[in-house]
């Protein structure tokens, strides 16, 4: 019998990954701070900071909070350097590992949207973007844009319409059924989508009476107690898109992302546990090279979608 090697590739749009495991935007800088750790070139792909028109500070401290072990509250406030240092300073690093780049955008107007897709299409060395659609709509009132599935569709069209590459909006949780937002991303022209069931949450210090986070009071949930709504997500949007969907929230292991890919996604994204386990996505992509050859199957599309209910 020939040995071979488990298949792990998948394909994003017009990204072919040669395995299904990416970091998640916000855990993983702009890659070259896990330079000394881990080798960019062993990831599916790279996702880097949420990135601005305009460089922003982000969120004044505290910015991180652990609740019971299994559930993180953040607010960064989307610190990152703009887009133009992001071009001059970031790009030329990344551009030198094989590994397709895939940048997290974030707007307060679809105009903002646009224009990020236009600028870092033209920069080139960018194979895809993710639309952060958890950003709140400035000239809306600070409704978010995954609020409305009208919204939603805007921005997806107006990135659709500034550029060729790889498009993955990250739909966020609001009052709106994420089936319903996923169905205006496909419709808009998105190449994949990625559920986020991250809540906005908070946590008061009962000696002080004072948010946990500080005087932004606010932040989004993140860790293994996201895990069942984020599967769940998929799994409802799988059933009603016809594009590749994009799993995350709470992955910690191979045995986590291998539950989504039963579900039904295409690749998975690993946030918080970066923090927690440095190499967690390239122990994740061994475990699942592992589970394919004990299980004797050749292929990870071959897991895709082969849940049960
Ligand atoms: C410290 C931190 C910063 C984040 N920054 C961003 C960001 O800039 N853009 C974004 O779309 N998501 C951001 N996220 C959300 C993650 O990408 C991810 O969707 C979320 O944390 C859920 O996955 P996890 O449970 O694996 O962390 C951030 C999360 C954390 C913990």
């Amino acid at each position: 019998m020939i040995n071979k090697e488990p298949d792990l590739s998948v394909v994003l749009g017009k990204i072919k990954l040669k395995n299904p495991v990416m970091p998640a935007s916000g855990t993983f800088g702009y890659g070259e701070e896990y330079a000394g750790i881990l080798n960019l070139e062993d990831l599916g792909a790279v996702i880097v900071k949420g990135t601005t028109l305009k460089p922003r500070l982000g969120s004044p401290q505290y910015r991180s909070v652990e609740i019971a072990g299994s559930l993180g509250l953040h607010t960064v406030g989307l610190q990152n350097v703009g887009v133009d240092r992001f071009i001059k300073d970031k790009l030329p690093y990344l551009r030198r590992f094989a590994t397709p780049l895939i940048v997290n955008i974030a707007g307060e107007s679809v105009e903002d949207f646009a224009r990020l897709a236009e600028v870092l299409t033209a920069a080139g060395g960018v194979r895809g973007f993710q639309i952060n659609l958890g950003c709140p709509n400035v000239k809306k009132g600070g409704l978010r844009f995954s609020a409305h599935a009208g919204m939603t569709f805007d921005v997806v069209k107006a990135v659709r319409n500034s550029t060729d590459l790889t498009i993955i909006p990250k739909v966020a949780q609001t009052a709106t059924d994420i089936v319903v937002l996923a169905k205006a991303c496909e419709e808009a022209g998105a190449d994949a989508i990625r559920p986020n069931v991250a809540h906005i949450g908070m946590a008061i210090d009962i000696r002080t009476r004072k948010s946990k986070l500080g005087a932004s009071v606010t932040g989004a949930m993140s860790g293994p107690a996201l895990m069942p709504a984020s599967l769940r997500a998929v799994w409802q949007v799988v059933k009603e898109v016809g594009i590749p969907v994009v799993g995350g929230g709470g992955i910690t292991c191979a045995e986590d992302a291998l539950q989504f890919f039963m579900a039904g996604a295409t690749a998975v994204e690993i946030g918080t546990h970066n923090l927690v386990n440095p190499r967690v996505t390239i122990d994740t992509i061994q475990g699942l090279k592992k589970y394919l050859s004990d299980n004797g199957i050749a292929s990870i599309r071959d897991v895709i979608g082969t849940f049960v209910a």
